[in-house]
């Protein structure tokens, strides 16, 4: 069923893992969907390339996050192939160095919030005056924001997205009288390249995860995707400012 038909998305980082499962899903759903995408245009246009072929709407938007003026690049980019907004998903987000608290620069501290927080927080103001009444935004969390120190190497992208998750309430109670929801995903570990490094490595590591929810598996990016196709469509329009558990119960 196209629930989303005559809506417009646009999914930060929608051109690899969680980013690209969530825009295949809203392409699925009958929206247009803005693929953004930094460095990898390859990706990307698979991607628009994926939902074209599913019979879907899609077209790719450059913007390197974390630059000088990085909002402003994204919305004359999308500006130039969509009129107004629908669904905003604010997925692009880094780890940054797994080097915990000890081995962090202020460099990498930094470069790690102009991308997970300062980014969304600036396309999200400047999308807000495109967004139409009655609109969805959503920002992808992780459930390491309820669960203290579950890894201490990844510290400050934990903070970050504790901050996105503050985000999320704040906006939902000052855009809820136009009718626009503001919710946050929290995914558990996910099979993304966000983990290749050390998840993809052997048997062991993916194990352990799997181990960890009660369902018995590594979640998968359409895991995410669903829910989050869930809080776009019409069916979540009583649900806002919410932070929804997408770690398959690994939290229990
Ligand atoms: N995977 C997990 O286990 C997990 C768990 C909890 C939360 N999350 C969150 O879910 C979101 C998606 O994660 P993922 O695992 O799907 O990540 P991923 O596979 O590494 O993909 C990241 C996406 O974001 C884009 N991106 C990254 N840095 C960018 C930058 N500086 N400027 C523009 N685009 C940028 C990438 O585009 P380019 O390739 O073009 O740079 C790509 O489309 C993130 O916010 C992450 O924190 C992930």
């Amino acid at each position: 069923m196209s629930t989303l038909s005559g809506k417009t998305a646009l999914v930060t980082g929608g051109s690899r893992g969680i980013g690209r499962a969530i825009a295949e899903r809203l392409g699925r759903d009958g929206a247009r969907v803005g693929v953004h995408y930094g460095r990898d245009e390859t990706a990307a246009k698979e991607t628009v390339a994926a939902i074209e072929a599913a019979g879907g709407s899609a077209f790719p938007v450059r913007a390197l996050l974390g630059t000088e003026g990085d909002a402003e690049t994204l919305w004359a980019a999308f500006d130039a192939q969509a009129d107004g907004l629908d669904i905003l998903v604010n997925n692009a987000g880094i780890t940054g160095p797994r080097t915990g608290i000890q081995g962090s620069t202020p460099e990498e501290f930094d470069a790690l919030f102009a991308v997970n927080v300062k980014a969304p927080f600036f396309i999200t103001r400047l999308g807000l005056s495109r967004l139409r009444d009655g609109g969805r935004i959503i920002n992808l969390s992780t459930g390491l924001t309820r669960r203290a120190g579950a890894m201490t190497d990844i510290v400050a992208y934990t903070m970050s997205k504790g901050a996105l998750d503050q985000f999320t309430v704040s906006l939902a109670k000052e855009f809820g009288p136009r009718g626009i929801t503001v919710n946050a995903v929290a995914p558990g570990v996910i099979d993304t390249d966000m983990n290749a490094d050390w998840l993809r490595g052997g048997e062991e590591a993916r194990d352990s995860v799997a181990g960890s929810s009660p369902l018995g598996r590594l979640g998968q990016p359409a895991d995410v995707a669903d829910i989050a196709g869930f809080l776009a469509s019409d069916d979540a329009r009583w649900v806002t400012g919410q932070w929804v558990d997408a770690a398959g119960g690994a939290l229990l």
